[in-house]
């Protein structure tokens, strides 16, 4: 059974403070094979790479969540580019836009995404795109900026079908999680539908959006098998070859080789 790959987890959240160790210690032993833990606030991008310096199986993606772009200036800023340059460090994120919190003002916002994005193309790592609500903005931005040249992922997508064919033109994975297990998720089956299986990677975006039936709980890369099966369904082929082909999408992303086992 091909093993998992996490492609955007927050173990450095302080729901996992009780267990962190045992349970990041246990993750292999039960097919977590790779997990990228994704940096959000500058806090989270230091814990971030205290947790890939400790832990062989975990990366890292650095940068700044839109809703904490408000911390930001010119000396942190060299402070990312300086941490990005790590070599366990496999992408900028996770940046982008969010208008449901709406914070800090939109303009601050879009201009430390397209800062992000720069820093990216410079440094040739991907991104991890984070965008709610605010899926033209994010589009004409990633346009302008040539993100097609950049790549990345659409973490947690949220959109329609329609515009995932728009990511999907600019060669763009798409993160899948526990949200396509929800029943009110009509939306997101039909995107998932829609998106071929070459282009989805699985996601927990953990502790958050723990798929059924563990909706509501602490989520962890352990839930991802839930995605998977529904996911299988939606596709109409077995689990194995969703396993499979998450498994070499997520390698793909953040170029990293997968050890002969692609
Ligand atoms: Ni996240």
């Amino acid at each position: 059974m091909t093993q998992i790959f996490d492609t955007h987890a927050h173990y450095d959240d302080e729901a996992f403070d009780e267990d962190r160790e045992e349970l990041l210690e246990m993750l292999p032993q039960k097919g977590i094979a790779k997990v990228v833990n994704v940096g959000a606030s500058l806090s989270s991008c230091k814990r971030t790479i205290e947790l890939m310096n400790r832990y062989d199986y975990i990366y890292g993606a650095i940068g700044v969540h839109p809703n904490e772009t408000a911390e930001l200036t010119e000396e942190s800023f060299e402070w990312l580019r300086q941490q990005c340059q790590s070599e366990k460090c496999v992408a900028v994120g996770e940046i982008g836009l969010d208008y449901y919190w709406d914070e800090p003002e939109r303009e601050i916002q879009k201009s430390w995404f397209v800062r992000q994005l720069n820093l990216a193309k410079e440094l040739k790592k991907p991104v991890v795109i984070h965008s709610r609500d605010a899926a033209k903005d994010t589009v004409d931005l990633m346009t302008a900026e040539k993100a097609g040249e950049i790549g990345g992922v659409i973490h947690c997508y949220s959109y329609t079908k329609e515009t995932a064919k728009t990511f999907l033109d600019m060669g763009f994975f798409i993160g899948i999680g526990g949200v396509l297990t929800f029943k009110n998720a009509r939306k997101l089956k039909e995107a998932a539908e829609y998106i071929p299986l070459e282009r989805i990677v699985l996601e927990t975006d953990c502790p958050y959006l723990a798929p059924e039936p563990n909706r509501g709980k602490r989520n962890s890369s352990l839930n991802i098998p839930y995605v998977i099966s529904v996911l299988a369904d939606l596709k109409g082929v077995d689990e194995e070859t969703v396993r499979r082909a998450a498994w070499e999408n997520a390698h793909k992303l953040y170029r990293l080789t997968c050890e002969g086992k692609c």
